[in-house]
């Protein structure tokens, strides 16, 4: 243990999928109580509080929050950053605790997103008459593929397509494959909104939303919420050795966001942030992919999960096609990817699904995750990349 160390002390995240009974402050409730209960803690101990809601971003969900939990006047941070807005409100609390300010810090990203439906990605009227140029720089929307969909499909369909243009070898039946993995890992994720095996048939010849992804290569827009409580070192060793033995520690938290390119200032990139955070969470841990015994990464569409295979090292560039032909991704191989069931089994209720995916790393870690536990893992990687653009990538250590 080191003196500015991050420990996660308690985690939860509520099933995701279709809640029509429970309102937005109802989930994250839910989530925040089993966050806090499952570290042994309550909200009088923790010093900071980070609310992460995408679709209501100035509705000051973390105050709400406080009415429904505990209202302590701890400082409040609503934080709202695209598809890594989750993992930007856990970012909040371990940096609070990492400077010294709180000892514990809570976390809780929650969205209601069931039936949502297509999720454009800028401000375009759908009346508007054509595809005038009209946004900053000349664009035709904030977020734009270069085909013009204005749809997050679109979008990550061109990242895949373009991909496989690069470096050969991804048809639309590796994507679907890629698809048929995670519906597989999620037969055993009782959290799962969609625990159903498909077969690549299936998957091929389900309603197409955006070629080379059907619908169930999108993950799913559903409601949920994921919730999560960090302690200081110091603060930690003061705890019981279960709370010890079960905390995990946060060996790198980074977030980054689009660095100058000179190719264009608005087109999406889902690449150069994501392969600028792996870099860095690596130096942060000290480890390279090779340590890695699980990853839990952002596959908002079975393309997206090809190319971050690159983007987060997994393998060497442009060898993502192989690194899944070899079946290093199952859950059996050599690293498991998305064994949670991934965004398109699991579901992404944007906000939660930052701090989901760091808490089923986390799960496994603590050796806790049942009939899905990847034996024997101890060192593992959480991703999340939301347009516009931000990134997160967050490595836990199991406790020694
Ligand atoms: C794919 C998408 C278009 C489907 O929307 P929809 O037609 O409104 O679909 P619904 O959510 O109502 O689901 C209809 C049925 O399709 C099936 N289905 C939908 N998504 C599925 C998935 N990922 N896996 C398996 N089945 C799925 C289910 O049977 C579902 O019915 P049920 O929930 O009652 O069981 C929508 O979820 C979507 O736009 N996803 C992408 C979200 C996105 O862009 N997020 C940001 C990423 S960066």
């Amino acid at each position: 243990m080191a003196a500015n160390d991050v420990w996660i002390l308690g985690a939860n995240m509520t099933k995701f999928g279709k809640h029509p009974n429970s309102d937005t402050i109802d989930l994250a409730a839910e989530a925040t109580l089993a966050a806090l209960a499952d570290g042994g803690v309550t909200i009088k101990d923790m010093g900071v509080l980070a609310a992460g809601c995408l679709m209501q971003a100035s509705a000051g969900i973390g105050q709400q929050l406080q009415k429904q939990i505990g209202q302590t006047g701890i400082p409040v941070y609503n934080v709202s950053n695209a598809c890594a807005t989750g993992a930007t409100a856990l970012r909040v609390a371990i940096m609070t605790v990492k400077s010294g300010e709180a000892d514990m810090g809570l976390a809780v990203g929650v969205e209601k997103l069931a039936g949502a439906g297509l999720l454009a990605g800028g401000s375009r009227a759908e009346d508007a008459d054509g595809w005038t140029p009209s946004g900053r720089f000349g664009s035709v929307a904030a977020i734009d593929g270069r085909i013009g969909t204005n749809t997050m499909p679109g979008v990550f369909a061109q990242v895949g397509t373009e991909y496989g243009h690069k470096y050969g070898g991804a048809s639309f039946e590796l994507f679907a494959r890629i698809s048929e993995k995670n519906h597989a890992h999620s037969t055993l994720n009782p959290l799962a909104a969609y625990q159903k095996r498909f077969t690549v048939e299936e998957i091929m010849n389900d309603i197409m939303i955006s070629y080379p992804n059907t619908r169930p290569m999108c993950s799913g827009n559903c409601d949920g919420a994921a919730a999560m409580v960090v302690v200081s070192d110091k603060k930690l060793k003061t705890l019981s050795k279960t709370q010890q033995k079960r905390a995990v520690k946060i060996s790198a938290s980074v977030l980054t966001s689009d660095p100058y390119e000179e190719r264009c200032q608005v087109l999406p990139d889902v690449n150069t942030l994501t392969r600028q955070a792996a870099d860095t969470a690596y130096e942060q841990a000290g480890i390279g992919p090779e340590d890695l015994d699980l990853v839990e990464l952002h596959d908002c569409f079975a393309t997206a999960e090809l190319v971050h295979y690159d983007n987060l090292k997994l393998c060497k560039q442009g060898e993502a096609v192989d690194f899944f032909e070899s079946g290093a991704p199952d859950r059996d191989g050599r690293l498991p990817v998305n064994v949670s069931g991934g965004l398109q089994s699991k579901g992404h209720p944007i906000a939660a699904t930052g701090i989901a995916n760091i808490y089923e790393v986390a799960t496994h870690l603590r050796g806790e995750a049942g009939n899905r536990q990847i034996k024997g893992a101890k060192v593992g990687l959480a991703h999340v990349i939301g347009l516009g653009s931000a990134c997160g990538v967050h490595i836990l250590e199991k406790a020694a």
